[in-house]
Order: C-alpha cells, then sequence, then structure tokens
C-alpha cells in the first residue's frame, strides 16, 4: 500500500479474523515501533508482544473496553518507566503515541488491522505481562486481520472538518 493509502485506511478495528499474522510482518510492525522518533532520542518504551490465545482471553480482562485483544492475532503492549516527573511524563505519553501510530500505520501497510485498549487494572495487567514494579503499561495494540470488511481508505472519515481543525498562520 501507499503511505496515503495506509494513512487513510487505518481505522480501529474491534473484530478480528481468526487468520494469524507471519512473524516477518509483525516483526515488521514492532521494528516500525522500534524507528518512532522520541523525545532526546530516549526511547523509553517497551514492546511485549502476546500471542497465545489464552493469554490474549486474559489480557482482554484489563479494561472493559479491551474485550477486542481476546479475538487479536497478537497484541503489542506498550511499557514505558514510571516517573514522578511531570514533565518526563508528558514526553514518554508524546513518545508512546508516536510509537503506537507507527506500528499501526505499518500495520495498515500490510492490510493488517490494529486498535487501541487503555489499561484500567495495572496490576493484573503485570502479572499477565510480568514487567517490572519500576515500569506500567500505557496502552494495548491489539492486530489482526478485520473480521469484516478489509482495510481500504476512507472516503468520509468521522473527524473534524478540515478548516475547523485548520488554523492558518494564526488561530
Ligand atoms: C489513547 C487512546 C486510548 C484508546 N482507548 C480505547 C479503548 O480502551 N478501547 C477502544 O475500543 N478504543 C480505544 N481507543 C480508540 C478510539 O476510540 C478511536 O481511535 C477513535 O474512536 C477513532 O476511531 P477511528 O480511527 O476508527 O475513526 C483509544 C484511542 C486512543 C488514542
Amino acid at each position: 500500500m501507499e503511505t496515503w493509502d495506509a494513512i487513510r485506511s487505518r481505522r480501529d478495528v474491534r473484530e478480528f479474523a481468526e487468520r494469524a499474522i507471519v512473524p516477518a510482518d509483525l516483526d515488521r510492525i514492532l521494528e516500525a515501533g522500534r524507528r518512532a522518533p522520541s523525545s532526546r532520542n530516549i526511547q523509553a518504551w517497551d514492546f511485549v508482544v502476546v500471542t497465545e490465545r489464552a493469554r490474549l482471553a486474559e489480557l482482554s480482562r484489563v479494561w472493559r473496553g479491551a474485550g477486542q485483544v481476546a479475538s487479536s492475532a497478537a497484541t503489542v503492549a506498550l511499557v514505558a518507566p514510571v516517573t514522578e516527573d511531570e514533565n518526563a511524563r508528558r514526553f514518554v505519553w508524546f513518545d508512546l503515541g508516536q510509537a503506537a501510530v507507527s506500528m499501526m500505520l505499518a500495520a495498515a501497510d500490510l492490510g493488517i488491522g490494529s486498535g487501541h485498549a487503555a489499561v484500567a487494572d495495572e496490576e493484573l495487567a503485570r502479572r499477565i505481562l510480568g514487567y517490572p514494579e519500576d515500569r506500567f503499561c500505557a496502552f494495548l495494540i491489539p492486530l489482526g486481520y478485520p473480521a469484516g470488511r478489509g482495510l481500504a481508505p476512507i472516503r468520509r472519515p468521522d473527524r473534524r472538518p478540515f478548516d475547523d481543525v485548520v488554523h492558518r498562520e494564526r488561530w
């Protein structure tokens, strides 16, 4: 897919087909995250990738809006350091967002759907994924081929109008 088509095709997928993602494709998606830019190139992220069905089912219980994790072919957990420093925290979240969207676009490029799932029960996530006490799981990216219609450029995205969002020169 062309980059522009991948950008226009990405949407949050919440129902996945049973089809597996081949390891090379999954690694490409993870590599896209690894290559993402970060504040001072600090790369304060780790990606825990889960493909075992039973573990995915358990992981889907970390938040009531994370049910789609259970049917995903793989889910990437974005794990970052816990910090009391408000400034550092802001940058970590920004950087995680960049890594997330890089992975989602790399997935869309392969025709693979992705979604977001927040984490409410941090302790459950920690028990399932085994990351250390000084880290937290910011969110989950379930991945898989869409169960229904495949990814294709969306003509009318559910977004605020262009001229409402874009301010030229000044607000
Ligand atoms: C930080 C963040 C957290 C999100 N958490 C969830 C979630 O827990 N469960 C869910 O189903 N969607 C979640 N979403 C997905 C948003 O609802 C979705 O991106 C938005 O509705 C736009 O969807 P679209 O790109 O398919 O139009 C989250 C998105 C972001 C950016």
